[in-house]
Formats: C-alpha cells, sequence, structure tokens
C-alpha cells in the first residue's frame, strides 16, 4: 500500500472510522509512511504519549493480552493458574512451553534457564523504586516497566539467561543465538528487539521471551513481523481469539 489515504484504508479490516482524524494527523506528521501502518499504528495509540493515555487492560488472562506503555492491567490482576518453572511462577502454558524449549535447548549442547518470570505488581513497583535510586525516570523506563504496564504480570514472559553464571545478557552467552533462533518453534517471539524500541519504549532485550503460541509466533516469524503490536492489530484483533 502507498502512503494513507481514508478511501483506500476504510477497506482494511482494522480500519476504525472513530480514529479517522487522529489517522490523518498521523500520515501528516509522517508523511512517507505506508497507510496500512498509519491505521496499526493509531490503534495501538502510537500518536499518543507513552504513559499518558492509559488504557485498562480487561482480558488479563487472554493468550493475547497486550500489555505496554498504553495498555495497563489492574491493580489486583494476577492469572489464576501459575505454576513453577526453575522454581520460579509463571502460566502453566508457558511453563510447558519452555520446558519444551529448555530441553531442545539442552539436546543440542545449550543451557537455557530462567531469571524472572511472573512478577506482582507491587514487585514491580518495588524494581523501579530500587532503579530509580540510581537514576532518573526517564532513564528507567528504557530498561524497566512501571508497576502494572509490566508483561511479567501475565505470567506470560520470561527472561532467560545462558551458560554464563551470572550473565543477565544473554546475547552474550552461546545461548543467546540459539535462542532467538528457535524461540518461536515453541511459541515464543523476543518482545523488545532493538529495530522496535520506537514502539515498545524498551532498550533492547534479548532476554525478554513473551509466550504467544506457535501459530502465532511462526506467522510472526514467516511473515517478519516484529512487534507484537503490528501482528494483533493487522492479523488477530477482530479473529475468533
Ligand atoms: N524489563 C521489562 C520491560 C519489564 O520490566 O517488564
Ligand atoms: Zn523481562
Amino acid at each position: 500500500m502507498k502512503t494513507y489515504e481514508e478511501k483506500e484504508c476504510s477497506k482494511l479490516s482494522f480500519f476504525r472510522s472513530e480514529n479517522a482524524e487522529r489517522y490523518k494527523e498521523y500520515a501528516w506528521k509522517n508523511p512517507h509512511m505506508d497507510g496500512e501502518e498509519v491505521v496499526w499504528r493509531v490503534n495501538n495509540n502510537l500518536d499518543k504519549e507513552k504513559y499518558a493515555y492509559d488504557v485498562s487492560v480487561s482480558n488479563g488472562n487472554s493468550l493475547f493480552v497486550l500489555v505496554n506503555k498504553y495498555f495497563k492491567l489492574p491493580d489486583d490482576y494476577c492469572p489464576s493458574d501459575l505454576v513453577e518453572a526453575d522454581g520460579l511462577p509463571m502460566r502453566s502454558i508457558t511453563a510447558d512451553a519452555y520446558r519444551r524449549m529448555r530441553d531442545a535447548a539442552k539436546a543440542e549442547g545449550f543451557s537455557v534457564s530462567v531469571s524472572s518470570a511472573y512478577r506482582s505488581i507491587d514487585e514491580q513497583k518495588q524494581l523501579y523504586n530500587k532503579f530509580l535510586k540510581d537514576a532518573p525516570a526517564s532513564e528507567v523506563d528504557k530498561t524497566c516497566a512501571r508497576p502494572g504496564y509490566s508483561e511479567h504480570h501475565t505470567g506470560l514472559a520470561i527472561d532467560v539467561q545462558g551458560s554464563i553464571p551470572g550473565g543477565r545478557n544473554i546475547a552474550k552467552t552461546p545461548e543467546g543465538p540459539w535462542v532467538r533462533e528457535n524461540c518461536h518453534k515453541f511459541g515464543f517471539i523476543l518482545r523488545y528487539l532493538p529495530e522496535i524500541v520506537e514502539i515498545t519504549g524498551y532498550d533492547a532485550e534479548p532476554w525478554h521471551l513473551r509466550y504467544v503460541g506457535e501459530t502465532v509466533s511462526m506467522d510472526m516469524k514467516a511473515k517478519q513481523i516484529k512487534s507484537f503490536e503490528e501482528y494483533r492489530e493487522r492479523f488477530l484483533i477482530g479473529k475468533d481469539i
């Protein structure tokens, strides 16, 4: 598709007439952007300030829940089916997929383990405030979600580490490339890639995986779509999911 034209874009299944004025304004500010991209971005509220346009998430238990700097979970949200894997809590579907991935890595000589999984909103508050002691919010916001806005609250996100003890950044271990090349086969996506920092608002995190199920992770890989924001808007919303 070419640059935004309302007549053409209104044929898109995810065009929302209530956003028509916002599409026009966003397209005007981004004159070279593909029209379809204008539409999915605005539907994700990317034309608004981060944290200034909160939407309360009502489908916390959905496999396709979106939690980011625009979509916040209610303060009392907690998934109901937490189990442990590597001694850390996560939703049972995440744990099953993680164990399969860990075992497949092991069979190829790689050692993958979890360093952080489900975190309550209170735990995230403590984490965020700890970072705030050493850096301003503008810096902390690049690496740590504000309480209520973390994917870790869903039980669908895990941080994985490699074989170097204490090495938080899996990309610096032999397991980094393995996880990057293989995680989609187990239903995970790398949620914070360097190419989409502007969309997520987070620096790249090669250790943060989000479980979305194999159908979606494989399709995102096949379509070479980097952000869950884009995929969800273009291919999931409005479908029977
Ligand atoms: N580090 C990620 C963005 C989180 O705190 O959820
Ligand atoms: Zn994480």
